[in-house]
């Protein structure tokens, strides 16, 4: 009888070689950047109480009402698998007391997010965020430099075709004003929105603007618009994270509708979005939140932060064909013979202890063999070790690409093979 094989979860999905090659280079351009921000990692758990993300994403949020996955514990308490990080960054902020140290924290973070969407191109119930978190300043400079980083970074990791859409969806204050013209706005054209928008025009009207649903979108574009409702003091922080935008040479599109899926957003929204993607288009996301530290009971604190969607990055950096994927093999080493299994696995040993990359078989093979698979491998070099080697103490290189062969001494071969590379 044949046994079935049992596949990946539906959404879920394995990195493979040489792609998480590409995996790596992008997290270690943004742990770079991160550094040179002063930046420090916070890993938190994937595992959080549920009534984290009901509190601050927001219990009428498409992430928190459909999509994520939420477990009773075997005694009973409810778990979830963290949909975003944000509120796990904050709730550790407040169970560590980060902020008796006073001062702002510069916080980031890479993992895996869960969300139980519907997958597509670019959309998946396990993906990856690389994001970071400054706590504690309301200043619309900390905007500037967040959305500064953001920019120097897609350069580094080659991605030019973008657009950086921003908003402000104002402070409590405000939006309380402008949620009853919302409201007032959507009594009249409710009725002929979809079931989400009639039911959200009363529960959370700020929510209808996201709304994805084909033929509501005439209908969201003609609804008043948050930054037209502005108190002064969050008009002005808008107007000066623009001018910082502009005199840092950072093009942006002012975008009315971005709200954000997320509840907790307070004054700057913004996103950037890839032409490549197609329609999961939006590379990050991320804005501030000066209100979370107060709703997750900590002490006020305001915030702002992004999560890139790496899954996302990696698809705009292929299609930009930015970075290469493969780590090119330095050598082969080749043996012949089974005196020379040993120096020659001692010679892969001292070449990769040296960072090289190298690959080695110990199963024996005829050299045309051996050659076919160094030029398979695509190795930089052949290093050919028999019977005769041993004897001069000379070991054999063939250079792969010109096809030139040369002896030499063991111990320069490291010298060597790194001035070549
Ligand atoms: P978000 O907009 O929900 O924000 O997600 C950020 C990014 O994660 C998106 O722009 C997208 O690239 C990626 N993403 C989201 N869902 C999926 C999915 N199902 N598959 C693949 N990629 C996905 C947040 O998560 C906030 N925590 C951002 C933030 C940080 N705000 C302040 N600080």
């Amino acid at each position: 009888m044949r046994i079935e094989p049992i596949r990946s979860v539906k959404g879920t999905r394995d990195l493979l070689p040489p792609e998480t090659n590409l995996w790596q280079r992008v997290e270690s351009e943004a742990r770079g950047i991160f550094a040179a921000y002063h930046y420090g990692e916070i890993r938190t758990p994937v595992l959080e109480q549920t009534g984290l993300f009901s509190r601050s994403v927001g219990a009428d949020t498409d992430i928190v009402m459909k999509e994520m996955y939420t477990f009773q514990d075997r005694d009973d308490e409810s778990l979830t698998l963290r949909p975003e990080a944000t509120a796990s960054v904050v709730r550790a902020y407040i169970e560590h007391s980060l902020y008796n140290q006073g001062g702002i924290h510069k916080l980031y973070y890479i993992g895996p997010m869960f969300r139980r969407e519907r997958p597509q191109k670019g959309r998946y119930r396990q993906f990856y965020q690389i994001g970071a978190e400054v706590l504690g300043s309301e200043g619309p400079l900390v905007d500037a430099e967040v959305l500064e980083m953001l920019v120097l970074f897609l350069g580094q990791v080659g991605i030019r075709e973008y657009q950086l859409l921003l908003n402000s969806v104002g402070c409590p204050k405000c939006r309380a004003e402008y949620l009853n013209v919302l409201r007032e706005a959507l009594g009249s054209v409710k009725g002929s929105m979809c079931g989400d928008c009639q039911r959200r025009a009363d529960t959370n009207p700020l929510r209808v603007l996201d709304c994805k649903v084909e033929a509501d979108q005439p209908i969201i574009d003609k609804l008043p618009k948050i930054i037209d409702h502005l108190d002064p003091e969050c008009r002005q922080h808008f107007d000066r994270v623009t001018s910082e935008l502009q005199a840092r040479g950072i093009s942006y599109q002012v975008t009315p509708r971005l709200v954000r899926g997320l509840d907790y957003y307070t004054r700057t929204t913004f996103e950037i979005t890839s032409g490549a993607l197609g329609a999961q288009n939006a590379v990050l996301g991320g804005g501030r939140y000066d209100g979370l530290s107060e709703m997750l009971g900590g002490p006020p604190t305001p915030g702002i932060g992004f999560s890139i969607g790496q899954d996302r990055l990696i698809l705009a950096v292929q299609a930009a064909a930015a970075l290469e994927s493969e780590v090119p093999l330095a050598a082969y080493v080749v043996w012949m013979g089974e005196a020379a299994l040993t120096p020659a696995a001692r010679l892969a040993r001292e070449l990769r202890a040296q960072g090289l990359s190298v690959e080695i078989d110990y199963d024996p093979m005829k050299i045309k063999k051996a050659m076919g698979i160094a030029s398979k491998l695509q190795a930089r070099f052949a290093i050919i070790i028999g019977e005769g080697e041993l004897a001069t103490g000379r070991y054999q290189l063939k250079d792969m690409t010109t096809g030139q062969q040369q002896e030499m001494e063991p111990g320069n071969i490291v010298s060597y093979l790194k001035g070549r590379l």
